[in-house]
């Protein structure tokens, strides 16, 4: 998110509308300015906002229909065509394409929300460490983790590489990354969004002054909250969480900015193929994608987990560099150069003599970005579990080079969350 975008951000959270309240307003001819006044009076617009903005902004707000499952498309072969075939892919990526490189995710058994539960025991909710509300209120903790998120201590995995074979093979439409990390950057892919924004610049909460994402740096590495040097010349800083600099990353209760909606408001007419990597889909807007491209498009998803809130047409479960990797040999010339050293192609087992059959855990329901309201942050505590994905009992594995065909459509790779039926 760059400057501009991230002076859209409201400081109160937006509340999500039931999609009859929503048809019922947009029927009843008022324009979508007035809509939104109605359903969310609390959000402060830039007065620059054109009514197209608010309209995608109030359609980002309701959840649209499910996508059904296409028939057509079932097998790993499958995926390869698509790939082959299609020249406007669209990625969606998460932090489950970073966990190679050494960064955990949020919603794993040991990723940042379960760290953040075992750090600050007291906070009633984790998530809330990146709520703006919170962030006012105490940015310690925010910065406690700032420093291992921090851009430039990490590489680009398998997957980014692969986000940027497809791009120099002329297929990317865009890589909408959920990401801060700015891996895809360092991985030379140029077709990217970063939904939630990133470290590259940051901005003062009290007088919107910003800079460079540098400047906060040196602060963030000697455990120091950064603080604005115009609002502030004591080397002190404000306990009211006023006047300190924050990285423009989305906070849950800010909005996307505008990038986003732009940019997907164009490619959901252009692209020939989605493909999820490592998400949970359980934040909106971005977690709504799948179902805001047209339903005829394939998808394809590629995570450690089902994710029963979404219909996909191929589900490739396990490890994903595992999975990209057999994906990038299957296509050949020009797309092996990702492979890691020493990586060799998987073997397939025979489904018929696996037993007992493998049950696919699951993962669903959605969060929103925009409508956490930080108020709550402070007194409704949050059962961990709801946050972090259940523990799981371990499951079956697939030895480490094989790989399990479960038909119509999934495939069961190394890595993969799953339990016995
Ligand atoms: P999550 O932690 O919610 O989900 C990561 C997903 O990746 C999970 O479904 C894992 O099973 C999967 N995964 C982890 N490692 C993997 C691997 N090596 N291969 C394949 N899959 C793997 O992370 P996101 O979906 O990215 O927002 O989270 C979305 C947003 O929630 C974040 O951008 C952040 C967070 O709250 C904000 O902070 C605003």
């Amino acid at each position: 998110m760059d400057e501009q975008e991230s002076e859209t951000s409201p400081e109160r959270p937006i509340r999500v509308a039931d999609a009859s309240d929503l048809k019922f307003l947009l029927e009843s001819d008022l324009p979508p300015r007035a809509v939104l006044n109605v359903l969310a009076p609390d959000i402060e617009l830039p007065p620059d906002a054109d009514e197209a903005t608010i309209a995608r902004l109030l359609i980002s707000l309701v959840d649209p229909p499910r996508r059904n499952k296409l028939t057509q498309f079932n097998t790993i072969e499958d995926a390869v065509q698509l790939i082959r075939k299609s020249n406007k892919i669209i990625v969606l990526s998460g932090a489950g394409i970073s966990t190679s490189a050494g960064l955990p995710d949020f919603r794993s058994r040991n990723g940042i929300y379960k760290q953040i539960h075992e750090k600050h025991p007291n906070l009633s909710d984790p998530k809330c460490i990146f709520d703006i509300k919170f962030f006012r209120k105490n940015p310690q903790p925010f910065y406690h983790f700032a420093r291992a998120l921090f851009p430039g201590q990490y590489e680009p995995t398998v997957g980014h590489n692969f986000i940027k074979c497809l791009e120099e093979h002329g297929k990317l439409l865009n890589n909408y990354t959920q990401n801060i990390d700015t891996l895809e950057k360092q991985a030379g892919i140029r077709r990217v969004v970063e939904c939630h924004g990133s470290f590259a610049k940051a901005t003062c909460t009290n007088c919107r002054y910003s800079l460079d994402g540098e400047y906060i740096k040196k602060d963030i590495f000697s455990n120091k909250i950064p603080i604005c040097p115009l609002c502030h010349s004591s080397d002190e800083g404000p306990n009211d969480g006023l006047g300190v600099m924050k990285p423009n990353i989305v906070f849950f209760g800010e909005q996307l900015g505008i990038n986003f909606h732009d940019t997907l408001e164009a490619d959901k007419d252009r692209v020939d193929l989605l493909i999820v990597i490592g998400s949970s889909l359980k934040v909106r807007p971005v977690a709504l994608l799948p179902t805001l491209i047209p339903h005829e498009v394939p998808q394809i998803l590629i995570n450690r987990e089902p994710l029963g809130h979404f219909n996909f047409d191929i589900e490739l479960y396990g490890n994903c560099d595992e999975i990209i990797q057999e994906l990038c040999h299957r296509l050949g010339d020009g797309w092996t150069k990702i492979c890691l050293p020493g990586w060799k192609p998987l073997t397939e087992l025979d489904a018929s003599k696996q037993s007992p059959a493998f049950k696919l855990k699951t993962s669903s329901g959605l969060e929103s970005v925009e409508e956490c309201d930080g108020a709550n942050v402070d007194t409704d505590r949050v059962r961990l579990s709801e946050i972090i994905d259940p523990l799981q009992e371990a499951g079956p594995k697939v030895p480490e080079g094989t790989f399990l065909f479960v038909k119509p459509n999934k495939y069961i790779f190394n890595g993969a969350e799953i339990a016995s039926a």
